[in-house]
């Protein structure tokens, strides 16, 4: 039985690597999913037959209310909303993990089968998923908008935060050597305050390298559990998790030139910094502005064109109505492409989701690296919703706050149409020099009321 409960796990844990294997490239990220599905069966099946499970009643109980939950968010959820589904979700990873550890110490003590290594598993388990329950929450009250997004500082924060991890780590080693059970429970509380005051000082705007970071945070902290269960697939999970997130927070970070340090105590970009600057100012500083029949008619005279998703279509759910536009340009034999940034949106592969989501076919959609040497032979570039992608300074500017981040040089590009509502600056908060190019002009509106003009007046001509 042990045996066949071990190969289950090992093909369980085999197809969660061949998902995330899937989930690296857009065609195969949906047989990715199929895949990581099937472990989960696997394993949920596997499990269910452990020898260890006395009675069925609450598990099917259990099972059920997840199962239908996990249903009705799935149908519900936008896309948007992704970023605050996945804090609420790791949150729930840390508290489990907590839970599962204050369980099975009491579980062991009453048994009288405690020992050193138990200890230390519950210990970094409890103080790991504390700190991710808090965090998460939080992270998932900053995005909903149910806390102000702005970074909130106590005087001497990181002072308080030293003495915190130092009291943790006190009450730790206490419950560590006695078994002492009021000392576990003084410990969680710490962490769960330390959680909290670790992530309340993040701007909103940085709260997506957050949720990838406590991603991680989550992946240790069923790891933790998995220890302490003695469950190896869930080792095998947790690690996978807590590297993938641990390495996509710095793939993030490399992509805004920025280090993860910055990212926790830098308070850079938040949201509610972006002021706005009035439109008037636009035409005062050079900034020339067209309608979507001056792009139409570019575009169709072109012989290629690119167009620059950003967070901007996200926001304007712009992607079916530009779908139209990509399809009215091939009829009429234009070539036209996609340029992804790594970070344009607020989400890993935000743009490569909402363009899927499109049915936009993957062999036009083009990356950074492969689509900047093609720039200069494209006729017309249309920027939609896009900003700090864009942005030369990042490139010729080293007072910018964005200097050193890899751009899309769109800017050698024939002509570059920029569609954004107003000249408010982006995420960065900082004012792009890409508007006040002669090769540039922006269409100010909504990105989806914009593509439906341009889908109107290519139909028309
Ligand atoms: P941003 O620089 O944030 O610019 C988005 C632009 O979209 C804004 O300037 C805004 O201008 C415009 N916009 C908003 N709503 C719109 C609507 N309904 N219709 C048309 N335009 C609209 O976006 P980006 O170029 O995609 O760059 C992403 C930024 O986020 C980078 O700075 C990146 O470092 C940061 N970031 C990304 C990630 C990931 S993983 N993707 C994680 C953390 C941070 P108006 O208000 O004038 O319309």
């Amino acid at each position: 039985m042990s045996n066949t409960f071990a190969l289950a796990y090992l093909v369980s844990a085999a197809l969660f690597i061949l998902g995330l294997k899937g989930l690296t490239s857009p065609a195969t990220a949906r047989r990715g999913n199929y895949m990581a599905m099937t472990g989960m069966v696997i394993a949920i099946i596997a499990t269910l037959f452990s020898p260890a499970i006395a009675s069925y009643g609450l598990i099917v109980v259990g099972l059920a209310i997840g199962a239908g939950v996990g249903l009705f968010i799935a149908k519900k959820i936008e896309m948007t909303a992704m970023p605050q589904l996945v804090a609420a979700l790791h949150s729930f990873v840390g508290l489990a993990a907590v839970l599962v550890a204050i369980g099975t110490f009491l579980n062991h003590r009453a048994e009288g089968t405690l020992n050193t290594g138990l200890m230390a598993e519950l210990f970094v388990g409890t103080f790991i998923g504390a700190i991710t329950f808090t965090g998460s929450v939080i992270a998932f009250g900053k995005l909903q908008g149910l806390i102000g997004s702005a970074p909130i500082k106590l005087p001497k924060h990181q002072l308080i935060n030293i003495g915190l991890a130092a009291a943790m780590l006190f009450f730790g080693f206490l419950f560590f050597m006695k078994g002492s059970f009021p000392a576990m429970l003084i410990m969680t509380l710490i962490a769960l305050a330390l959680g909290l005051m670790l992530i309340i000082p993040i701007g909103g705007a940085d709260m997506p390298v957050v949720i990838s970071m406590l991603n991680s945070y989550s992946g240790w902290a069923a790891a933790a559990t998995g220890f302490t269960l003695q469950n190896n697939l869930l080792i095998i999970v947790g690690a996978l998790v807590g590297f993938s997130g641990a390495i996509l927070s710095t793939i993030m970070c490399r992509a805004m030139n920025r280090s993860l340090f910055n990212v926790i105590f830098g308070g850079f970009g938040s949201a509610d910094d972006a002021e706005a600057s009035p439109m008037a100012a636009a035409a005062d500083k050079g900034v020339k502005s067209a309608a979507a029949e001056d792009a139409v008619f570019m575009m169709e005279n072109a012989n290629k064109v690119v167009f620059v998703p950003g967070y901007g279509m996200a926001v304007a759910q712009a992607q079916h109505a530009l779908k139209e536009v990509v399809e009215l340009l091939q009829e009429k034999g234009v070539t036209v492409k996609f340029a992804i940034h790594p970070v344009a949106g607020r989400m890993p592969g935000h743009m490569n989701v909402l363009l899927a989501e499109a049915d936009i076919p993957y062999d036009i959609v083009v990356e950074m690296e492969e689509i900047n040497p093609e720039f200069p032979t494209t006729d017309v570039v249309v920027v939609i919703g896009a900003n700090d992608v864009v942005n030369p300074a990042a490139k010729n500017d080293a007072s910018s706050p964005i200097y050193g981040m890899p751009i899309l040089e769109v800017d050698k590009a024939g002509y570059v149409f920029v569609v954004k509502r107003s000249m408010r600056p982006g995420y960065s908060g900082v004012e792009n020099e890409l508007f006040y190019k002669d090769n540039c002009s922006l269409i100010f509106g909504d990105a989806k009321e914009v593509c439906e003009q341009m889908a109107a007046a290519l139909r028309e001509s």
